[in-house]
């Protein structure tokens, strides 16, 4: 089976307008219409029509969305409204998202499914805490968030999503985990998958690795039979770094 890598920046709470164009021209400057992987940018809603309108080639993704499509949800955004302005991919159940705005699981199977119906790919995002990893709670977390969060998707659904592995102790704190746990853990996601589902969903789900991804370090996870990509935060943001990452999956 052989799955299209794909390697999606996470901006969060950064950059102005400008500074989006700004860095979706420089790194579109860098990219031709037929790379054997699939890369993009995820920008906070602000952003998003200015990087829409200037991508060429690199995926335009959302950072989050409501699951309801409309009415008294003061300052969400609907599905439709990312689907009105091109919106192709979006991150749900990032682990900050989880804890500071208490996104459940039940709530990112409710986005998935109203993602799906856009046509909008969900990037699902899971991963253990520091004292879980420690009291070796890994794979149990894993299993619930992934049980959770897929709750209701078809397995062709499934197939076609995006799923990022996390480990919270590595986002932003640049200790990446090493290859070992991070392919492990993918590998767990990965088999997690057939169990819910069947092998051949597993073998097409995509999976990416997500904690301080760097120029450095990104050749080593893509190196990893499970692991299809990355999700990166930090290293996103100037197109220096991004267009290092790119050449070195290239
Ligand atoms: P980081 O963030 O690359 O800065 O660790 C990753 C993420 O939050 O997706």
């Amino acid at each position: 089976m052989s799955r299209k890598p794909i390697i999606v920046g996470n901006w969060k709470m950064n950059k102005l307008q400008k500074d989006a164009v700004e860095f979706m021209q420089g790194v579109e400057a860098h990219l031709t219409g037929d790379e054997a992987a699939d890369f993009g940018i995820a920008a906070p809603f602000t952003c998003l029509n200015a990087c829409v309108a200037n991508a060429k080639h690199l995926i335009v993704a959302a950072e989050n969305c409501n699951a309801k499509d409309s009415g008294a949800y003061t300052g969400e955004v609907s599905v439709p409204m990312l689907e009105e302005i091109g919106i192709t991919y979006c991150i749900i159940g990032h682990s900050e998202r989880r804890t500071y705005y208490a996104e459940t699981n039940e709530a990112c199977a409710a986005k998935a499914k109203r993602l799906f119906a856009s046509n909008i790919v969900p990037i699902l995002c899971i991963g253990e805490t520091e004292a879980q990893y420690d009291a070796g709670e890994t794979a149990a977390v894993l299993k619930e968030e992934l049980k959770g969060s897929l709750e209701g998707l078809s397995a062709d659904e499934v197939s076609r999503m995006v799923i990022a592995y996390e480990p919270i102790w590595a986002i932003g704190t640049g200790k990446s985990a090493d290859q070992t746990i991070a392919q492990d853990c993918c590998a767990l996601v990965r088999k997690t998958v057939e169990e819910l589902y069947d092998a051949d969903t597993a073998a097409k789900v995509r999976i990416q690795y997500g904690g301080s991804v760097k120029p450095t370090n990104i050749k080593e996870y893509m190196a990893c039979a499970d692991i299809d990509g990355a999700l990166i935060g930090g290293a996103s943001l100037k197109v220096d770094s991004f267009l290092e990452i790119i050449d070195a999956v290239r």
